[in-house]
């Protein structure tokens, strides 16, 4: 596993997919600033310059389906959610479905990865993860950023926190499938109750609480007139 740092690009994970060949499994590139940091939904990723983490790690998972590709999801998330945990001791750190890190109600880390397939093999993923970590005002309309210095009143060295991240990833990319769906459920933010949540196919909000996680990923919600339906990402929404 190498870091290596730029100063200035314009997206880290594009910057990886364009240097793919160069890169091995676990190569990590990380950039003090991000010009054009892509988020989920098309949105972009607010990050001021110098102060949090914005990197791509290239992943050339051996034999994973892409029927499994959530896997590769899971493995990010939790290696991501166990770094900020070691950071965060008083707090609990949780998994927002499918792969945004939480504390509390707010957002600390968001994951975009992208994977390219040959036939019915991953033959690579980029794993984009942002972390906030020194920065303390956010400009964006992002509803409920947070970041690790304002919950500690510390001030991080980056470099250090990008190999600690990287061991995380691949640890947990280690982990036997069932562990890895174990422990990725045990994280999850709203694990347990009711809470809202938009459902973005029938255009209603509901009361639900998860029922499952599919093996791809698929999120399960049961309402409280026991009505169960499964989603896709970006086909239900959390409302805080
Ligand atoms: C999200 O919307 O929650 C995902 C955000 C992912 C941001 C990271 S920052 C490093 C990498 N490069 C990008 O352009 N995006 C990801």
């Amino acid at each position: 596993m190498r870091v290596i740092t730029l100063d200035t690009v314009g997206s880290t994970n594009s910057y990886v997919a364009s240097r793919a060949g160069s890169l091995g499994h676990g190569d990590i590139v990380m950039a003090v600033e991000q010009t054009a940091g892509r988020g989920q939904r098309g949105n972009s990723w607010e990050a001021e310059p110098g102060l949090n983490l914005t990197l791509s790690m290239l992943l050339r998972p051996s034999g994973v389906e892409a029927a499994c590709q959530f896997d590769i999801s899971r493995a990010v998330a939790l290696g991501t959610a166990r770094m900020l945990q070691s950071l965060l001791p008083e707090k609990k750190v949780l998994i927002k479905w499918p792969n945004d890190i939480y504390v509390d109600d707010r957002k600390i880390a968001g994951i975009l990865i992208e994977n390219t397939l040959t036939g019915r093999l991953i033959e690579r993923s980029i794993a984009g993860i942002g972390i906030n970590i020194n920065q303390t005002r956010f400009l964006s309309d992002a509803p409920n950023p947070v970041s690790v210095a304002q919950l500690t009143g510390l001030t991080y060295t980056l470099p250090p926190l990008a190999e600690r991240l990287g061991q995380e990833i691949l640890a947990a990319l280690g982990l036997p499938a069932e562990k890895l769906r174990v422990e990725y459920d045990s994280l999850l933010w709203r694990r347990d109750g009711y809470h809202p949540y938009r459902d973005n196919l029938l255009h209603t909000d509901i009361e639900a609480r998860i029922t499952a996680i599919g093996p791809m990923g698929h999120l399960t919600l049961t309402t409280v007139s026991g009505e169960s339906r499964t989603y896709a990402f970006k086909e239900v929404t959390a409302l805080l």
